[in-house]
């Protein structure tokens, strides 16, 4: 095998980011996965001007990606529960392995997608979908592997961050910052996902279910958003010596696993509470290492990308060695552990 060939879905923000990463730094990415990686093909609805795709072959009809023979990895990144799942099932269908970003798909219908790709004997890998370029996938399932872990909490959604210390630090409009939160690509294509905690209650299901080994159930989260969080809020907490942070929480207990999220004061001298703009972070305890912490970008082109392009690096390396390689479709062991709404 000469190359290991990619076809991408989507040329929004993180499409486009993917690609030109891709690109720019090719010599380096094709080394650390032992071989070259090639986008072959790229399916969208409309070119993107931040990339230039004049070398690749674009195809309008998205499905035509998942069913050219050529392709090995189908890189998912249109968004979306709908279009998306059938082309993720198509893919796997036609037995190529998937990288995507798309919190609310592995959410919502993980369960369903990792059967089909397990029983395809193919790679569905997420990186992305949780805390933009912060490798929090990674840390969960390789890093603190040999953890028990207790509970994590953390900033996981960039555009609803960066929308608190606007309005914190300049006194800014909650409408005015999440325009400039849409503007520079933060925000999701309908932003009531981001300002009510739908996003970050996606993404806490992701990282529950790495983390305690438990099926994604997202109708188990307790989902409050910032959208009530008034000027006024903010102004007193800091007077009081507190930030207000839209955590999502994920705990251990003897009564059963806890998720939420939800707005939370947290006095200032907290590192987590000094986490500002669109940078996320997540804090996690594990029964051995103790508390860690995850700090990055979690939202924006090139951030997300850095996530996308790891997940083709770790399939293309699979890809090489026959299918062999890491089996991250394991991420839940003991299915009859459900979440309890505590
Ligand atoms: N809308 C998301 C956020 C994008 O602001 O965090 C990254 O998942």
């Amino acid at each position: 095998m000469k190359s290991v060939k990619v076809g991408i879905c989507g040329l929004g923000t993180v499409g486009s980011g993917t690609f030109n990463v891709l690109g720019r730094n090719r010599r380096e990415i094709s080394a650390r996965a032992g071989i070259e990686i090639d986008v072959i093909q790229v399916g969208a609805r409309r070119d993107n001007p931040s990339c230039n795709t004049a070398d690749v072959a674009v195809e309008r009809d998205i499905f035509a990606v998942a069913k050219n023979p050529e392709v090995d990895i189908l890189v998912e990144l249109i968004g979306g529960t709908d279009v998306a799942k059938s082309l993720v099932l198509e893919a796997i269908a036609q037995g190529k392995h998937v990288v995507t970003a798309n919190k609310a798909l592995i959410a919502e219908h993980g369960n369903e997608i990792f059967a089909k790709a397990e029983a395809a004997g193919v790679q569905v890998m997420f990186e992305a979908a949780v805390a933009g370029g912060i490798p929090i996938i990674k840390a969960l399932r390789e890093g603190l592997a040999a953890n028990r872990i207790q509970w994590l909490a953390g900033i996981i959604n960039g555009t609803g961050n960066f929308i608190l210390t606007e309005m914190r630090d300049k006194g800014r409009a909650f409408d005015d910052v999440l325009k400039e939160a849409q503007a520079l690509g933060y925000a999701e294509a309908d932003p009531t996902f981001d300002v009510e905690g739908i996003d970050a209650a996606h993404k806490l299901v992701i990282l529950a279910s790495l983390a305690f080994g438990i099926p994604l159930q997202f109708d188990k989260v307790f989902t409050e958003g910032i959208s009530k969080v008034a000027p006024e809020d903010v102004g007193y907490a800091q007077e009081l010596g507190y930030r207000i942070k839209h955590l999502g929480i994920a705990r251990q207990s003897s009564a059963g696993i806890e998720l939420r999220v939800h707005p939370t004061m947290i006095p200032e001298k907290r590192l987590i509470a000094n986490v500002d703009g669109v940078m996320n972070a997540v804090l996690v305890k594990g029964d051995a290492v103790g508390p860690t912490l995850y700090y990055g970008a979690g939202a924006g082109a090139e951030p997300t990308a850095s996530a996308v392009v790891a997940d083709i690096i770790d399939v293309a390396r699979v890809v090489q060695q026959g299918g062999r390689g890491i089996a991250p479709l394991a991420f839940y062991n003991a299915a009859t552990q459900q979440p309890t709404m505590l």
